[in-house]
């Protein structure tokens, strides 16, 4: 097969000659005189034909079968006049058999890779290798490879070198749940997979490795979405002596490059910078879409003298009254503006209150309770517009308030098509509180990593009000994605120090967890800092596609399941009793504790 053609590439100027093809059969087509063969590769179609009267090849293309894998020596013709297809890159040329050969059969395919869109995802699941065969999967790896390619050039260009770190670890601090592989040498331990390189990549730069990247696999047992795997890739990044400008710059030219090389388009830098609690404010969340073109308004003023209960109430009780303008709602029937309350309280908003400019002046279903003066500022502040309709939300709640308008902002962009197409929109979040409030916990939490720096002035300043600290952290957003999370590192032990001391670790447990990191930040740690990308995520984005399943090759269901090879798989009791482990009807005596132990919680 050493001379192979692909199918998608011969066209006129092949015509006259020869050509071996190999690939699956797309569909055999018998118009009575005139029979065809489409055969299909990673590059595209082709038609092949048996010459009219070799009856041997006749027999053998009719007898042939969906996804029969095939090869085909022969030579290229220009299709007759008036048979061309312009939809085909081959549409101009037909191969004319000269030898057949069927190089394996295939089963009755439960689907065809072309249909797969319109087959329930499970079944697609199962028999990934139907499905992967589709244009649309063959597109979206071949995609995720160039992006690869493309990571791989910038970094090495950029003085960065790939290291790999290990799988079996001890485990991370990201602080989701980690997926633990019991030790068969070492009975009642066992490692960890890692949740990210976090702490090996700065164990690199404190040993002087100054520039570091890998391309790494991630495991985290968390629940499950559209951009969520139990075992994802990161574009993992650190390097030493740095700050949060010179990080920015970097990953602003990789997305560049990556646009360019993988896209061919151009992306403006730098990317806007977007303070977290003006996120959550003016876009009602931490990635913000910034393709709707709308922004959550504040309204409480107004309303500061209000005899309206509902916001009379909020607001002193601490809560807020905010807005946002809808474009084109101003002629929503009284039906559709109920149903949007509806979709609005499910999103947790107690309820919302609409105002309505007209050509004849301001209405509102709550205009008795409202001043006119009052609904004149509302709409003027939102910015809406004859024909538009402000909605108004109020809690006391000022967090729930926020998220809520966030989920009718996002609702608006996509419903009310406000979202241009192919447009990508980055920025950048900043000013991360260091810390968040665990109600599970019933103390403070790092919002990050406990590796990251806080704000030193913060720090110093709030030490008794650790929720008002500020992190040195920064995530990249992607139309409504966090596309990538890092943050400038603590180099120094008495900084960490007072940053367990506030997250409630004890000296002994912090020594516990990661003592081996502790140990090398005080055997000369320089400044340093990082970031890594969910690959994942950006090769969905850049694919188009909706889920990040649709651009990994072998991906798990939402229950963290794999149709195709039936993992997890039932493990006998002698493989748990080498790991010293003992089944109890089908669960180990490890999750059985683990139950024990949450139900005693
Ligand atoms: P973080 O936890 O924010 O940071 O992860 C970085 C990026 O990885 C992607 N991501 C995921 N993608 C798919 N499935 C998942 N389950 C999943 N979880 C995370 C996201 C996210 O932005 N060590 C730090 C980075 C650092 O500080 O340098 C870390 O892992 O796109």
């Amino acid at each position: 097969m050493r001379q192979r053609t692909y199918c998608g590439v011969p066209d006129a100027a092949y015509a006259g000659k020869p050509v071996t093809l190999c690939g699956w059969v797309n569909r055999v087509r018998d118009l009575g005189g005139l029979l065809f063969l489409d055969l299909r590769d990673h590059t595209g179609l082709i038609q092949v034909r048996p010459a009219q009267e070799n009856v041997e090849h006749r027999e053998v293309i009719r007898g042939l079968r969906h996804e029969d894998v095939v090869m085909v020596q022969g030579r290229v013709q220009r299709r007759p006049e008036g048979s061309a297809n312009s939809k085909m890159t081959t549409g101009q040329v037909e191969v004319i058999v000269d030898s057949i050969e069927i190089l394996a059969r295939a089963k009755t395919p439960p689907f065809l890779p072309e249909e797969a869109d319109k087959i329930q995802e499970d079944i697609r699941l199962k028999y990934r290798v139907l499905h992967l065969r589709s244009e649309g999967l063959q597109y979206n790896l071949r995609l995720r490879h160039r992006l690869c390619q493309s990571v791989r050039r910038y970094f090495d260009e950029n003085g960065f070198c790939e290291i790999e770190t290990p799988f079996l670890v001890k485990p991370t601090p990201e602080g989701a749940r980690d997926f633990l592989v019991p030790s068969r040498l070492h009975k009642g331990r066992a490692y960890a997979l890692p949740q990210s390189p976090q702490i090996y990549k700065q164990l690199l730069m404190i040993s002087g490795y100054d520039r570091y990247f890998q391309i790494v696999k991630c495991f985290r047992d968390e629940d499950l979405r559209a951009d969520r795997q139990p075992e994802f890739t990161q574009i993992d990044v650190e390097l030493s002596f740095t700050d949060e400008r010179e990080v920015q710059e970097i990953v602003e030219g990789l997305m560049v490059r990556i646009f360019a090389e993988v896209l061919g388009k151009q992306i403006p830098t730098p990317f806007p910078q977007i303070p977290y609690e003006e996120a959550i404010r003016a876009y009602g969340s931490d990635k913000p879409d910034l393709r709707v073109p709308l922004k959550i308004v504040e309204l409480s003023e107004i309303f500061a003298a209000t005899e309206f209960q509902v916001f009379k109430n909020v607001l002193e009780n601490g809560g807020a009254v905010r807005g946002i303008n809808l474009p084109g709602c101003g002629g929503y029937s009284r039906k559709q503006r109920d149903d949007l309350v509806e979709k609005a309280r499910s999103w947790g908003l107690g309820g919302l209150v609409y105002i309505i400019p007209t050509a004849e002046g301001i209405t509102s279903p709550a205009a008795k309770f409202l001043s006119p003066e009052q609904m004149l500022e509302a709409v003027k502040r939102s910015g809406s517009e004859v024909g538009d309709l402000t909605a108004i939300g109020a809690d006391a709640n000022i967090q729930k308030l926020a998220l809520g308008l966030g989920q009718l902002r996002l609702w608006a962009g996509h419903h009310l098509n406000l979202i241009e197409k192919d447009q990508y929109q980055l920025c950048w979040i900043t000013d991360f509180p260091m810390f968040e409030y665990s109600e599970e916990l019933g103390r403070a939490q790092a919002a990050h990593h406990p590796f990251t720096s806080p704000v030193l002035a913060d720090l110093d300043q709030y030490e008794n009000e650790p929720l008002k600290i500020r992190s040195r952290a920064y995530d990249l957003v992607l139309n409504g994605h966090e596309i990538a999370g890092g943050s400038i590192r603590i180099n120094r032990m008495e900084i960490q120090r007072r940053v367990f001391n506030l997250l409630g670790f004890s000296e002994a447990e912090a020594q516990a967890k990661f003592g081996f990191l502790l140990e090398a930040l005080e055997l000369g740690a320089p400044p340093h800092g990082g970031i890594a990308f969910g690959l994942d995520r950006i090769a969905m984005l850049l694919a188009g596609a909706d889920s990040i399943r649709d651009v990994i090759a072998f991906p798990k269901t939402t229950a963290a399941l794999s149709l195709m090879d039936g993992s997890p798989a039932e493990t006998n009791a002698a493989q748990w009793a080498e790991l010293g482990l003992k089944p109890i009807s089908g669960i180990t005596k490890m999750i059985q504790d683990q139950i024990d132990e949450d139900t005693q919680k």
